[in-house]
């Protein structure tokens, strides 16, 4: 019995690897997580780019809270019940589960969760992870923005560890990437101002989906949907000036 946390990219179904798509189709049920209050015609996000590469018949969705904002009562009972569906469709046959999640599995993702739920209530499963496309990355290629380059230090954020934590994530490194930042987008770019580092920061709200929005920092205002990703980039005045 195998479970594999499938990366699926930030949106854009056309940002899924070849090892992606080929686990995808080869497993015996796919796992898309749906936020438990979502209309039935409502896609996931990872579900959308799911159903671009594999049959309709195999797709199952499971109902996760995936907000940071659902309270921990709310999302640790959806991790069991999401858990149980996994060690239910072992105990019916399936060989593989695969779990499609969005950008990479190994970051920020609910899939670290599923598979400790998973792990204790089948201890003999074998867990994988194919790496996927984060939103990080999108950003960075489509606003051509170089993420670091020679010894320039990137240090990927989560706004919930708190706005003083940004403020010195932004002294200490070169590149900061904000995730998680939505909600608070005016107090995040306030603290990027704060830092002399709003004219070079750009922001990217639900990217490869229709309703992306990507542009300079500095011209956003109000709050931000939960997919939004910020780039703090290093200031550079040479080529190659930090090698
Ligand atoms: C729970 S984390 C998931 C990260 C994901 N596993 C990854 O590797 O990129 C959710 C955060 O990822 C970022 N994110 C993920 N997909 C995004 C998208 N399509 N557009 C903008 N930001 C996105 C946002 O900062 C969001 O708050």
């Amino acid at each position: 019995m195998r479970l594999v946390g499938v990366g699926v990219g930030p949106g854009d179904p056309d940002l899924v690897t070849v090892k992606a798509v080929r686990e995808l189709r080869a497993a015996d049920v796919v796992l898309v997580p749906v936020l438990a209050e979502m209309a039935e015609d409502e896609p996931g996000r990872a579900e959308a780019t799911v159903r671009s590469h594999v049959a309709d018949g195999r797709i199952r969705r499971v109902a996760f809270a995936l907000n940071e904002r659902d309270d921990r009562g709310r999302r640790e009972s959806a991790w069991e019940a999401a858990g149980q569906v996994v060690a239910a469709e072992f105990a019916g046959g399936a060989q593989t589960v695969a779990f499609a999640t969005i950008g990479d599995p190994n970051v920020y993702s609910t899939f670290t969760y599923l598979a400790a739920t998973v792990r204790e209530l089948v201890p003999a499963v074998e867990i994988d992870t194919v790496p996927g496309i984060t939103a990080m990355q999108d950003l960075a290629a489509r606003s051509g923005t170089v993420l670091c380059e020679g010894s320039e230090t990137l240090a990927l954020f989560p706004m919930t560890a708190g706005l003083a934590a940004f403020a010195e994530a932004l002294e200490a490194f070169d590149t900061v990437v904000a995730y998680k930042g939505g909600r608070r987008m005016p107090e995040v770019l306030e603290v990027v101002r704060a830092a002399g580092r709003l004219g070079e920061a750009v922001f990217g709200a639900s990217l490869g989906l229709p309703e992306e929005d990507i542009r300079p920092a500095a011209e956003v205002t109000g709050d931000a949907p939960y997919l939004s990703t910020l780039l703090v980039p290093t200031r550079r005045d040479s080529r190659g000036g930090k090698l």
